[in-house]
Formats: C-alpha cells, structure tokens, sequence
C-alpha cells in the first residue's frame, strides 16, 4: 500500500484495541470485535474502503463499553480488512493487515461510530553516517541473538516463525514483526509504535528482549526450585506409591516369601560373601513384580544358592581297620590299589586339614574303578556322588554360566553339591580322559580350580558370583588312558593304575562277588541258582573278552534273568548251571578260544600287541604282494606315527633284502599293510616291530610262527626301542592263548608288574635288535606255508 494512495483519506472509522495489543505494520492478524462501537467502525470500513484506523486504548480496563477519545493512544496503525467473519453473539472476527503508522490530528465522532482524522507518519528512518549504519548492523545482530536466547528460555514461538524472524533483513520489519511475540506491556509497544527512527527502535526492542529473557530467567530459576523441593521430598513417595499400585496390579509378591528367604538366609549359614549377596537380591526381588521374568531369576537364584550345603557334612568314620575290612569285603584282590588308598586315609586322618594329592585311579573299562570309590564313601562314611566328563567342552559346564544368559545355571559342581545336600561328599568325576577342550574355553583349567586344595576352598562358579568352599570334598578322578588327560591336571594327580584281570582274578570275582550281587538284585537265593566254575570259566572265555570284568558281569546277570524266570514261572525249583547249561541259556558262544590267533603259520600276517582304552589287545598285522610300481598302500584307519613307522620298516627290510633272503624285486611290486578292526583308529609306534616281520615275511615268503606275539618301536637301523603298556598287552597275549611273547630289552623293569602266574605260562623274549625279532618270529620251515 502506496503512501499517495492512502494519503488521501482523511477520515477513518476508529477500532480502539484492549488486550494488551498494539497493531504495527506489516502484519496480519486476527482481532475479535464484540463492542457495538468497534462493530459499526467495522461495519464502515467495509462499507467503504476497508481501511480502518487500529488504535489501542490507554486504559486497558475498559473492556464493555466503548471508550472515549480522551482514553485512546493518539498514534496507531492505518490497516485493511482482509477478512470479516461473522460470529455467534454477534461478534465478528476480523482479520486485518496492518499498512502505515498514523497521527491522529484529531477524533470526531460520527454518525455510526468514532472517527478520526489523520496524517501519515511514514517509515521510520534509517541510519546514513557510516557509524550509524554499523550501529544499526550491531543493533539488528545484538536483537536476533537476544530473540534466539529468548526462544532458548522456554518462550514459546514456533520454530518456523523463529526462522522468518531471523531471517528478516530490513530492521523495520524486524522490529514490527517480532513484537507481537513478546510479552511487553502496552505501553512499551506504543512507545516503539510511535519511534521513528530505526536504530532508536531497535534500541528499544533490544531492552524489551533482555526483560523478556531477565523474566524467563527467573521464572525458570522458581521451576527448578519447585521441581528440587518436589523431588526430594516427594519423589521417593511418590515412586512408592506408583510402585505400590503397580504390584497390586499384578498380584501382590508373597510377603511369606520374602519372608521365608530372609529366614533362610539367617539360618543356612551362608558365607559373609552369600550373605550379603542373598539380601541384595532378596531387596531387588521385593522391588520388582513376581511375574516379571526377572524375579523368576532372582528366585532361582536365591533357591540355588540357599540350597547349597554351605554347613551341612557328614561325619567321618576314622576307624583305618573298619576301612580296611570294608574295602576286602567289596572287591577281590586290587591289592596295590587297596595299600594305597589305606595310606591316603591314614593321612587324612592324622592330619585332617591335609591338602593332599587328588586320586586319579586309570584304568581298563570294569575293573572296578567307580565300584572301588563307592567303597571308599562307605568306608569313610561319606556320601558318594559321580559325574561323568567324557565330552565335556564347554567351560561353563563346569564352572557355570553368568546370569546374564537367560536359563542359565551353576556348573556340574555346584550342581552336584546341591543334589547330594553335603559338602563333604566322595565326589567321582568320570572319564577325565575324555574331556575336550575349544573355542568355549578350557574345561580342564576350570576342573583344575575346582580340585586343587591349594585353591578350592575359593571356588568361584560364574552362576553363583560368591565363593564355595570345596575343600572338604574328597575328589576322586578316573580314566581309562594317561596318554589324552589334559597334563596341566595330571601334574596335581596321583595316578593310581588298575590292570587288568587274569583268568583266575576274574574266576574269583565272578563267584565271590559278581554271582551274589547279581543272585541278589534278581531275588534268588544261592540255592536257587548254582553256577559251577568251568561254567563261569566257559562264560568269560566263550561270551566275553575284556581287561575288566564289566560284560561278565552283564552275563552272569542275564543268566540269573533267564533263571529267574524259570523259576518264577514254576518250571524249576533250582537250578545248577555248569559248562552245558550255558547254551541253552545264552546261545552259541560269540568267541571261539584262540579265534583271533592264526591257525597256522601264515605268510605276511604278524600278530601284535596293542594297548587300547579297552586295555591290551592283540592286533594282527597283514601284508599284501601285488605286481606293481614299487608302491605302499595302508589300510585300517592308521595314525600318522605308524604310517611313518611302515615306512621305517619297509625301509629296513629293503636294506637288508639280502641277508632274509628277499628275491621279490621291490621295484615290481606294490606292497599293501592291513591293520585289520578298521573302524577303530590305531596310532604309534609300537607296531614298528610287527609290521617289519610282517613285511619281510611277505616278501621273502616266510610264514611268521602263529604263536608269537609281539610289540616294539623300531629305527632304520633296526634298533628296538621300549614301548608302554607292557602289562596289559602280555596279560592279553596269555588270554589269547599265545605262548611266547617279544618284548623291547628296555621293557624289562616292567615284567614285575605281569602276575607270575602269567608270566610262567608264556616264553618272554627281550630283544635289542629287529634281527633277533625276524629269527624268532619266522617260521624257518616254508613246508606248510600257504597264502601271501
Ligand atoms: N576286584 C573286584 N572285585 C569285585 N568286583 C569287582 C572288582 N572289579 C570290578 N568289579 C565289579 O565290576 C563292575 C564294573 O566295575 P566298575 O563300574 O567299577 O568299572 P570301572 O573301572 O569304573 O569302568 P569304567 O572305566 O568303564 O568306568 C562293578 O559291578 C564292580 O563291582
Ligand atoms: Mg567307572
């Protein structure tokens, strides 16, 4: 709007303002109108040209009639209508755009409504001299940095608007614009209304911002008074009361349980460290609603951790006679075993804090190792609990998971301890030999913790987070081979070595030992069930094979069933089993005596003497010759160590091709070694010795002497090298019925361990050198040699 063109309007209908508001120019905005004065004024701007003079009243009071002229301000806003909209009780609403800052020369009052005579005041001016104009820059920056901090405090002005005002570059506008944002009072705006110079203005305007910030300033200061004083004495009350709501909502937690873990944890005689522990959770369990999974957490863990026997033991029976006795009564012979677990209870009783060594008893599966530790419980008076190791990986397996895993729980350990409700348990840990060990941690370093005394009595399970006592555990270990135990745990062990049976051992057990037990648990009495000797001898000999007396065990057991059915189905009253009665019972025998000996001298077959987890075994070698490339081939799941060790042997055989009378040029021929049972891997050294004869019987076609058996390790230069397991492998060439047995010169010293009995019934040959080897195992005479 042009000043000419409103330059020609002398009389204006007159709109006085309340509420605080002064119009300026540039601006649009809304006014309501409802005093029957300002409705005719309206009524005539519209009539005419819509121009209105907006004017604010000085006496802001007066709200219901209409005012004098006397009350109005004498310098107001020249606007334009741009919208009238009718409302409800006669009110309109207008909005209007306000055009040019106006002095009203005089007032008059007209027919319908106040008028007024006025004269433009125009813009105000700006600055020329260069140091106002900077002045005025200053003025403008210093006004938006005041706005923005304004807007900083909490004064409420939309972001988009804070944008445009900031965003204004002619200081008048800004001026005009930003104002009605601000909580001035009327007369400040006015002030600024009827200031006709820029920088004057803004001068002005910056003073409104800074009491504008000065009052958010300290209205913000009382908040953060109220909200401190509401906080401290309230918040916590408040909290409680939200809390107490809530759990009734979900169903009150039973106070008898709370109460219950708080008896409990007084009276289980936990540790300090449990303690303080248990009524931490105890308080967090109060704070939290039952159903929540957290308290199905914490609960748990309070069980597991109450339950454990943290005061509960046995007492030990010290009586070293009453061990003694007990100890002969449930297993025949064992007699090194039986001496030095006496020993180590002696010890213990002498001196009862003493950290001794860990028993680890090794041995062939049956041969008494779990029943011999069963025995030790009883003799001491104990409890007796087992857990078995075999596959065991995972670290956590026996320390625990943390909490933090959801169904997570304390390792086998603690566990165990738990169930068996003691401390002081004989406590087996099985297979030992079996563990594992990968990416989830070190069982054994866990293992190791838990059974070093210099260190159990501080056990730390990740599930429990506070120390167990183990000290007074008596740890048993057992295993069935030295050779896989992790070596950081077989350093703290004793090894305490269990062979295997003889004939005789195991005749002695079956019908003093196993027979009862077995007459027993099947309800028959001894003169029910008779079982001759030769019969018990025909079962271990036709029905079973083992170092151990586990599968004879089994049977006799099956042949009580059989038994027991007969004669609870009346059929017999008793019944004598000998040698005869055991087919009908048992079927036709799964091993033919001497089966697995050669039944006449062969070419290219050598038996050996192996030393498995089963304990010693005999293992025939083979040697195959086919025409060829000069090539080796081995078959039947074979080691890299006793690949390595048919290399030595072929090459010294090769060596010395001459003086065994080999005519077979190597070249020609491809040679192929068997190790038959393929589905059992077989690794070292010890088969050096038998896959030599093997080979130079096969290629010089000279059989080997059926009844030799043989281990040894072997070098190229022929030289024989001691081996281990010398005891089971001869106790298991006697149970194959061989009559000489080749054995490393250096393996001398451990003939003392063979039982004499064994020893008289076989030759034993020690040897230094191969060649001696070759001159006892080959059969001289080629006359009824067949195959190759
Ligand atoms: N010397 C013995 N006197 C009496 N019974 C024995 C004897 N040796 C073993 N037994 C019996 O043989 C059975 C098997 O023994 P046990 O279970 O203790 O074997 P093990 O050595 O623990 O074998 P594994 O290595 O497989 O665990 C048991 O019933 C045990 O009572
Ligand atoms: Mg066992």
């Amino acid at each position: 709007m042009s000043r000419a063109k409103s330059g020609g309007v002398p009389r204006l209908p007159v709109l006085p303002v309340h509420d605080g508001l002064v119009v300026f120019p540039n601006q649009a905005l809304p006014l309501y109108v409802g005093r029957p004065a300002s409705l005719r004024a309206a009524e005539a701007a519209m009539e005419r040209d819509r121009l209105l003079l907006v004017v604010a009243q000085q006496n802001q009071d007066t709200t219901d009639v209409d005012p004098e002229p006397g009350a109005l301000y004498r310098v107001g806003c020249l606007c334009r209508v741009l919208q009238l909209v009718p409302l409800p009780d006669e009110a309109i609403r207008l909005v209007v755009e306000g055009l040019e800052r106006v002095r009203v020369t005089r007032y008059h009052r007209g027919a319908a409504c106040l008028e007024a005579h006025v004269a433009l005041l125009g813009e105000p001016v700006a600055a020329v001299a260069p140091e106002d104009v900077v002045r005025e820059r200053a003025l403008v920056r210093s006004v938006r940095e005041a706005f923005e901090e304004i807007c900083e405090l909490g004064k409420a002005v939309p972001p988009e608007v804070v944008g445009h005002l900031l965003s204004l570059e002619e200081p008048d506008r800004l001026v005009n614009q930003m104002i009605p944002h601000l909580g001035a009072p009327v007369e400040a705006k006015q002030r600024l209304l009827e200031t006709l110079v820029v920088s004057d203005a803004l001068l002005h305007l910056r003073l409104l911002l800074e009491r504008e910030a000065e009052v958010l300033r300290i209205e913000r200061e009382i908040e953060n008074q109220v909200r401190r004083e509401v906080s401290d004495s309230q918040k916590e009350y408040i909290l409680r009361e939200r809390l107490k709501a809530i759990q009734s909502e979900l169903g009150q937690l039973g106070s008898d349980d709370v109460a219950n873990f708080r008896e409990a944890i007084a009276t289980r005689g936990l540790s300090e460290e449990a303690t303080e522990k248990a009524n931490k959770e105890l308080a967090r369990l109060e704070h939290i609603p039952p159903s929540s999974p957290e308290s199905v957490v914490i609960r748990t863990y309070l069980e597991a951790l109450l339950e454990l026997p943290w005061n509960e033991r046995t007492t030990d029976s010290l009586d070293i006679a009453a061990a003694e006795g007990i100890l002969e009564e449930d297993h025949h012979g064992l007699r090194d075993v039986k001496e030095r677990i006496i020993e180590f209870l002696a010890v213990r009783q002498l001196r009862q804090q003493a950290k001794g060594p860990i028993l680890c008893f090794v041995g062939p599966p049956g041969v008494g190792k779990t029943s011999i530790g069963k025995s030790i419980a009883r003799a001491m008076g104990r409890k007796f609990v087992r857990v078995s190791l075999g596959g065991v990986r995972d670290e956590a397996e026996i320390r625990g998971h943390r909490r933090t895993y959801i169904g997570s729980l304390p390792g086998r350990i603690i566990q165990t301890l738990r169930q068996v409700g003691v401390k002081n348990p004989v406590f087996m840990l099985d297979e030992v030999d079996k563990i594992g060990t990968d990416f989830r941690g070190d069982p054994a370093a866990a293992l190791l913790e838990a059974l070093d005394p210099e260190q159990n009595n501080q056990f730390s399970d990740h599930y429990l987070e506070v120390r167990f006592d183990l000290s007074e555990v008596m740890f048993l270990l057992t295993a069935n081979l030295l050779d896989t135990i992790p070596p950081p745990l077989l350093d703290r062990m004793e090894v305490i070595e269990f062979a295997g049976y003889i004939e005789d051992e195991k005749l002695a057990i079956a019908r003093d030992y196993l027979l009862p037990k077995q007459l027993a648990e099947h309800g028959l009495s001894g003169a029910q069930l008779t079982c001759t000797d030769p019969a018990l001898l025909a079962i271990m000999r036709g029905y079973t094979r083992e170092a151990g007396v586990r599968n004879l065990d089994r049977t006799i057991a099956r042949v009580c069933r059989k038994v027991a059915r007969e004669v609870a189905a009346g059929r017999a009253s008793s019944q004598r089993v000998g040698r005869s009665r055991l087919e009908p019972l048992l079927g036709p025998p799964r091993y033919v005596p001497g089966h697995e000996k050669e039944q006449r001298d062969t070419i290219g077959v050598a038996a050996g003497l192996a030393y498995t987890a089963t304990g010693g075994s005999l293992l025939a070698i083979e040697v195959g010759v086919v025409p060829g490339s000069g090539e080796l081939r081995l078959t039947g799941r074979l080691g890299e160590v006793m690949k390595e060790s048919a290399q030595a042997a072929l090459t010294y055989v090769r060596s010395r091709a001459e003086r065994l009378g080999i005519n077979t040029d190597i070249k020609q021929v491809d040679l192929h070694i068997h190790v038959p049972e393929g589905a059992t891997p077989k690794d070292g050294p010890s088969a050096g010795v038998t896959m030599t004869v093997a080979l130079a019987s096969a290629l010089a076609a000279r059989p080997v002497r059926r009844e030799v058996a043989m281990t040894g390790e072997i070098t190229l230069r022929g030289r024989v090298l001691p081996v281990g397991g010398i005891r089971d492998k001869v106790l298991a060439a006697y149970r194959h019925e061989m009559s000489a047995v080749i054995l490393p010169e250096d393996n001398r010293s451990d003939l003392q361990e063979v039982p004499t009995r064994v020893r008289r019934a076989l030759t034993i040959h020690f040897v230094r050198h191969i060649d001696e080897v070759l001159e006892l195992a080959l059969a001289t005479s080629t006359g009824d040699a067949t195959g190759g």
